[in-house]
């Protein structure tokens, strides 16, 4: 089981001050260095999101895994249609750089477990025939509230020209698996124990590029609450509150300043040991939402497809 999971991404952006802006507006914390925004979740000091200085549009420059046994992985990967790749220039050269068959870069580092969320009161309603609370209101004035930081990310979901082709090159060389599908659009791959429904995503285009990137937060109410928030500063795309069949979890989408999305997610299924998970191939009324609003027209649109194809 090579991959553990996910740890971060990076983003080659023609702004670094929009995109410091946006990750801040979403409740990250950012630092810069000289050509680059390091982006940290609450109380981690691990980064999860590196942008950096480029003279193109919006581009994902690569996806960072947590993994163990990387010289069985470096076997794999030309096997399964990757390459093994020279780390690139400004970025950390640590571990394994590999390249799936559709050029798309993935960094895999052997390091500790990052450190753990902690564990926050469990979110509990008022149901029938089930009162959990008495006497007290369940919700506050809205200025009481502070903004909500992210607690961890969870996934990234990209764009790619053959959705299975993805999927068999991260389950095959990278040693993740299959969670669930819709048919051959989306794709959903967790690590392969102790792993959220998914880390990775796939979504069929033109070409390959980020679709979005998904950041857990502690409840339902926060998952409304974030994502409303965000909005009003973006004034850009929005989808949600919804939930999503596949993977289970409440979500709430706004669109980055590049066309791409964040995700503020909550109570995601989660996958102790995929060889006792049965991965479903659903239907195409179940690949978007469970329930939701109605989909932005550009949800699926891949604007990077014509730069990273
Ligand atoms: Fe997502």
């Amino acid at each position: 089981m090579p991959v553990l999971g996910l740890t971060g991404y990076a983003l080659e952006v023609p702004d670094l001050e929009v995109g410091a802006g946006f990750y801040t507006d979403a409740g990250l914390t950012a630092e810069r260095t000289a050509d680059q925004v390091i982006l940290r979740c609450r109380a981690s000091a691990q980064p999860v999101v590196v942008l950096a200085q480029s003279a193109g549009p919006m581009r994902l420059h690569h996806v960072r895994l947590r993994a163990e046994a990387l010289d069985e992985i470096k076997d794999l990967v030309p096997r399964h249609g990757g390459t093994v790749v020279a780390p690139p220039e400004g970025f950390e050269s640590e571990g394994l750089w590999v390249r799936d068959p559709h050029g798309v870069l993935f960094n895999l580092i052997d390091c500790a477990a990052l450190s753990e969320v902690v564990a926050e009161p469990p979110f509990s309603i008022n149901a029938p025939g089930r009162i959990v609370r008495v006497r007290q209101s369940a919700m506050l004035p809205v200025s009481s509230y502070q903004p909500v930081q992210p607690r961890r990310l969870g996934h990234v979901a990209m764009f790619t020209p053959d959705v299975m082709a993805s999927v068999n090159f991260v389950c095959q060389a990278l040693g993740m698996g299959l969670a669930d599908r819709a048919q051959d659009i989306v794709a959903f791959c967790c690590a392969t124990r102790n792993s959220d429904h998914h880390v990775l995503a796939f979504a069929k285009s033109p070409g390959t590029g980020l679709h979005h990137a998904s950041f857990q937060v502690a409840d339902p109410d926060e998952v409304g609450r974030a994502g409303h928030a965000l909005a009003e500063k973006t004034g850009k795309g929005h989808w949600g509150f919804g939930r999503h069949t596949i993977g289970s979890n409440f979500f709430n989408y706004i669109q980055d300043p590049w066309g791409s999305w964040l995700e503020y997610y909550s109570d995601m299924d989660f996958i102790d040991d995929h060889a006792l998970w049965q991965p479903t191939n659903y239907g195409m009324e179940d690949a978007m939402a469970n329930w939701g609003p109605p989909v932005p027209s550009d949800f699926v649109h891949n604007y990077q497809a014509k730069t990273t194809a």
